[in-house]
């Protein structure tokens, strides 16, 4: 049975991926990998280091026997800005230090980019798989680059690396973390506490989102489509639904109807301003058969329901 390691695995994807991966091989399968966000309850296989020390990255690949590798360690765009030395060295410097040992030892590697790739210039209604890469923060400007390496490593090496853009996630787990796109997490995290939420983004403010169980089908699905099927070793577009922070307010309204929100637009909207609006994702869907399960309506539903129980709310 394959080892598989999944760094940043406490992270807003992470903290579901790893139970899905258990599920699907077993607890003694997967390595979870965390730096900072550990959890204390944490039930499985647990690794504590920094990405950006590749020794050790080196001792974990070989302590376990590691086959698969979901790199899924970084600092986002809001995060980023803060400092964005630090997050050229955690995004772009753990990712070269995995792809290096992907080639040493022999790994598959999933790493994912982001709709943060993409920038002003780029054309924000049903934005193509092939298309203009001027990304405004440094977040952005690490997933680019991260892009261009993974494409680098498969073609001068033949490593097998694997990369999805994904859009905004919106999960109940892991509190919003600092994303422009998270609004969507604060809002309903407010909303199930009953108190009242500020959105950080204007009400007419469309961006690309999809539920992170889609995320995780997408990721697992991506890493099991076999190599021949694999056209692109850049990012694939990655797209489910897209609406505004208003159309979230009204979907969120119908389970809790005395939301209160106000909206207080501020440096994240100039981000939020630079990604697509709608992303077109047919090439996933033709080669690996991507398809989304979530709407707008059913996501809000589950997402309010395991938030009520997550807060032991009835
Ligand atoms: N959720 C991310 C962010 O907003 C987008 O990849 O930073």
């Amino acid at each position: 049975m394959k080892k598989i390691l999944v760094t940043g695995a406490f992270g807003q994807i992470g903290s579901e991926l790893v139970p899905a991966l258990q599920k699907k091989f077993g607890k003694d399968q997967v390595v979870a990998m965390g730096h900072k966000t550990v959890t204390s309850n944490f039930d499985g296989i647990l690794e504590k280091a920094d990405t950006r020390d590749k020794d050790i990255l080196a001792s974990i690949i070989k302590k376990y026997d590691i086959v698969d590798v979901y790199h899924l360690v970084s600092l986002l765009s809001v995060g980023g800005e803060k400092d964005p030395k630090v997050t050229w060295d955690i995004n772009v410097g753990g990712l070269k230090n995995i792809l290096e040992l992907g080639v040493e030892f022999g790994l598959k590697i999933f790493w994912p980019s982001s709709i943060a790739a993409f920038g002003s210039t780029t054309p924000r209604d049903n934005t193509p798989q092939e298309t203009i890469l001027e990304p405004t923060t440094m977040y952005g400007v690490t997933k680019v680059t991260g892009e261009n390496l993974c494409r680098y490593f498969n073609i001068k090496y033949g490593l097998d690396v694997r990369s999805v853009r994904y859009p905004g996630i919106i999960s109940w787990k892991t509190p919003p973390s600092a994303g422009t796109t998270e609004y969507t997490v604060a809002m309903l995290y407010d909303g199930v506490q009953g108190k009242g939420n500020t959105c950080w983004l204007g009400p007419d403010t469309m961006l690309p989102m999809m539920y992170v169980n889609d995320a995780i089908k997408a990721t697992i699905d991506l890493m099991d489509t076999p190599v021949l099927k694999i056209k692109l070793r850049g990012s694939y577009n990655l797209a489910a639904v897209s609406f505004t922070a208003k159309q979230w307010e009204e979907a969120i309204r119908k389970h809790i109807p005395d939301l209160k929100v106000s909206y207080k637009p501020d440096e994240r909207q100039k981000i939020a301003d630079s990604w697509p609006k709608s992303i077109d994702d047919s090439q996933a869907r033709a080669d690996w058969g991507w398809k989304h399960e979530y709407s707008l309506e059913k996501m809000t539903k589950e997402m309010v329901e395991n938030l009520r129980k997550e807060f032991s709310i009835s």
